[in-house]
């Protein structure tokens, strides 16, 4: 049987980053794939995930099977973050959540229930995550792309968005990030969303946000924003929440899916059939991450040092981002980069083509995606000018 399979190449990500291993130039940078970094490009745990985990190892009593929805406190730990202490829809019990296996996991999972509704076509805003696309296929969705990024201006092309927002219907589904747009780093205003939530609430599609950056932009309240208002003037909505991010715990694969429904009654019930997707699946989502994470945001002490851990990512994304624009514009390149530092998260893209990426790679040891997108934190004050340097020479001379 097996004769049939063709062998797939690499995840073009996953691939970049074995190149980048085995790259032997001293002067390297790897801008590829999508983890925090610190200066010294480490990806540490948290201390507050150390401390939860210590108090999760200490307190541990067995390795049977966890609860359908996750690690004991988890789930709810989690709605209380993304919609804070007294929403009204987690007060009237329209908000439900399970643990799910990363935000990937949150993703398949949401597009595994999307396709037991009425659900006609989802939509998303281009360019994406790529992994949507697949995540999405493999639960039987086909992506349908409307604009969103205008790369001239490098930002948010809102009118041409909102004009397709305003063709949807109510079997439709809009798939949305939350806050750090991947791949683009351009984000909605708050005036913007609360367009797109007037829109929602007129043509009535639902909105599945994407949030896998949570705190990254303006901070952990202020980048809820979206979900908070739409709970509140829209019926019903899906978000995959990632907690590899801001939690630094990626390989524990550590995430939820969140359903807001129009009643209690109809979040349970959606919340039922998330728990039988996943029991027909993988079953239950691994423990470990789950019970960290509780732990931590069960404890006022634990939830006040990861708050302020997160908020220290935040800001030295930000100084990544102000260094390269600063830089640059020293290094006598002009403007060109300036929107970088309008933008928010871990996340640009750069004007340039495909062509113009392998030039980074091969001439001059840069790595970024094939989109041309970046990763801010791969750049500190030891590569910045080696970084704008080869910048430079691709750019063209002139620039
Ligand atoms: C936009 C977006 N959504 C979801 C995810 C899922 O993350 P994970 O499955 O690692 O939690 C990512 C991760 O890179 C992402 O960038």
């Amino acid at each position: 049987m097996f004769s049939e399979l063709a062998e797939l190449p690499p995840d073009p990500i996953l691939g970049l980053t074995k190149l980048f291993v085995d790259d032997r130039r001293s002067k390297k940078i790897d801008l590829g794939v999508g983890v925090f970094r610190t200066a010294d490009n480490r990806t540490p745990v948290l201390d507050s995930v150390k401390a939860g985990e210590a108090l999760v190892m200490q307190k541990e009593a067995t390795k049977s099977y966890t609860p359908a929805d996750g690690a004991p406190g988890f789930a709810d730990s989690v709605i209380s973050l993304v919609f804070g202490p007294d929403h009204d829809a987690v007060r009237a019990g329209r908000v439900t959540a399970i643990q799910t296996p990363g935000g990937c996991g949150a993703l398949r999972v949401g597009g595994d229930l999307l396709k037991r509704t009425n659900a006609k076509s989802i939509v998303a805003g281009e360019p994406t995550w790529p992994n949507h696309k697949p995540l999405l296929a493999a639960a039987g969705h086909r992506l349908r792309m409307i604009p969103y990024y205008d790369g001239t201006s490098a930002s948010v092309n809102f009118e041409g968005f909102l004009g397709e927002l305003q063709k949807l219907g109510a079997d439709d589904v809009l798939l949305i990030h939350g806050a750090c747009h991947n791949p683009t780093g351009a984000d909605l205003r708050r005036d913007q969303i609360d367009a797109v939530v007037d829109v929602a609430a007129k043509r009535g599609f639902l909105p599945f946000v994407d949030i896998a950056y949570h705190g990254f932009a303006n901070g952990l309240d202020e980048d809820a924003y979206i979900v908070r208002e739409m709970a509140r003037r829209l019926p019903e909505l899906l978000v995959s929440y990632s907690c590899s991010k801001n939690f630094g715990l990626y390989r524990e694969r550590t995430g939820a899916l969140i359903a807001v429904g129009e009643t209690a009654q109809r979040a349970n019930a959606a919340r039922s059939q998330a728990i039988n997707i996943a029991r027909g699946s993988y079953s239950l989502p691994p423990a470990h991450g789950g019970a960290i994470v509780a732990e931590i945001l069960q404890s006022p002490e634990l939830a006040a040092q990861w708050r302020a851990e997160a908020d220290a990512m935040r800001r030295a994304i930000r100084e990544s981002r102000r260094l390269l624009v600063r830089t640059s514009a020293e290094m006598q390149m002009g403007d060109k980069l300036a929107y970088i530092e309008k933008q928010f998260g871990m996340f640009s893209l750069l004007p340039i083509s495909e062509q113009q990426v392998l030039q980074l790679r091969e001439k001059h040891g840069v790595y970024a995606a094939g989109s041309g997108r970046i990763n801010l934190c791969g750049v500190n004050l030891g590569n910045v000018e080696h970084l704008c340097e080869a910048l430079r020479d691709v750019f063209g001379a002139g620039t």
